[in-house]
């Protein structure tokens, strides 16, 4: 049985500016993302501007890991560590996951960004980046009161499914609920069945962050940092992520930026 917590009105105007902190920094990030910098160029962007917001860093000492942020890029599906020694080049995609904690709510939210601009980039990178964001989309288009949290999975699996582009959908990891804490109930898993799970109610707040592979789902874990999730087959992935709130009458994007990226 799990426990989902619900947010009060003012919990909810307490934890949109944790959010709301999350989506400018990621603005933020896409105007410095450039060939030549380096991941760890990007951890300090996003210590130094989450301060400066009056937030503080939810992933920076969270279970251990070190850095404010995390870059993955290319291969690499989620939690890459920020490092000195990852230069980012044309044509190179990265997913930038930020969580920021302010008023004692978090807020987490990650995008896609194509160094170089989209141009640079192969065709199959910018395929793959947008059929992961129209998978968050069809995800999101499922919260409602009296939804199922299984729904949302259950339409990325079918947007997956109905593109016949042959991506592997992530399972070791999954959207979760998030406020007081970084991860709370319920799980957000992002494939299955229609009428699976608990039921939505309005005040719940939790994020979708579809994770797909190019190729295979199956996902490596780095022995070297104990973080780096990698692709098994070397393929290209990709991830967009966005905290929400069910609303008494639909979804609200509390991670929503200045623009639509598609
Ligand atoms: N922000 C990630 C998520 O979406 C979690 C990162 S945890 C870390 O749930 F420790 F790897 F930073
Ligand atoms: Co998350
Ligand atoms: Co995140």
């Amino acid at each position: 049985m799990t426990r989902i917590p619900i947010k009060s009105a003012r919990d909810i105007e307490l934890m949109r500016e944790a959010c709301q902190a999350t989506a400018q920094i990621l603005d933020a990030v896409g105007d410095i993302i450039k060939p030549g910098i380096t991941t760890e160029d990007i951890n300090t962007f996003v210590h130094r501007m989450t301060i400066e917001l009056g937030a503080s860093p939810s992933t920076l000492n969270y279970k251990g890991y070190p850095k404010s942020v995390c870059t993955s890029v290319n291969d690499v599906i989620c939690h890459g560590v920020p490092s000195q020694f990852v230069t980012l080049q044309a044509g190179d995609i990265i997913n930038v996951d930020c969580t920021s904690y302010k008023n004692g709510f978090h807020g987490d939210s990650s995008r896609m960004y194509f160094v170089g601009g989209a141009k640079a980039c192969s065709a199959e990178a910018r395929k793959l980046v947008e059929i992961t964001y129209e998978a968050m989309q069809a995800g999101i288009r499922e919260v409602a009161p009296g939804k199922h949290i299984g729904d949302i999975g259950a339409a990325i699996q079918e947007f997956i499914k109905s593109t016949k582009l042959g991506y592997g959908i992530v399972r070791e990891y999954t959207g979760h609920g998030v406020g007081r804490e970084f991860h709370e109930p319920p799980q957000v898993v992002h494939v299955g069945r229609r009428g699976q799970g608990d039921v939505m109610k309005p005040g719940m707040t939790f994020t979708i962050e579809p994770m797909i592979n190019a190729g295979s789902p199956k996902t490596v874990l780095s022995k070297l940092d104990g973080w780096t999730v990698r692709t098994a087959d070397g393929s290209l992935s990709a991830q967009w992520e966005h905290t929400v709130l069910v609303t008494p009458d639909g979804v609200e994007l509390l991670t929503e930026g200045r623009k639509a990226p598609f």
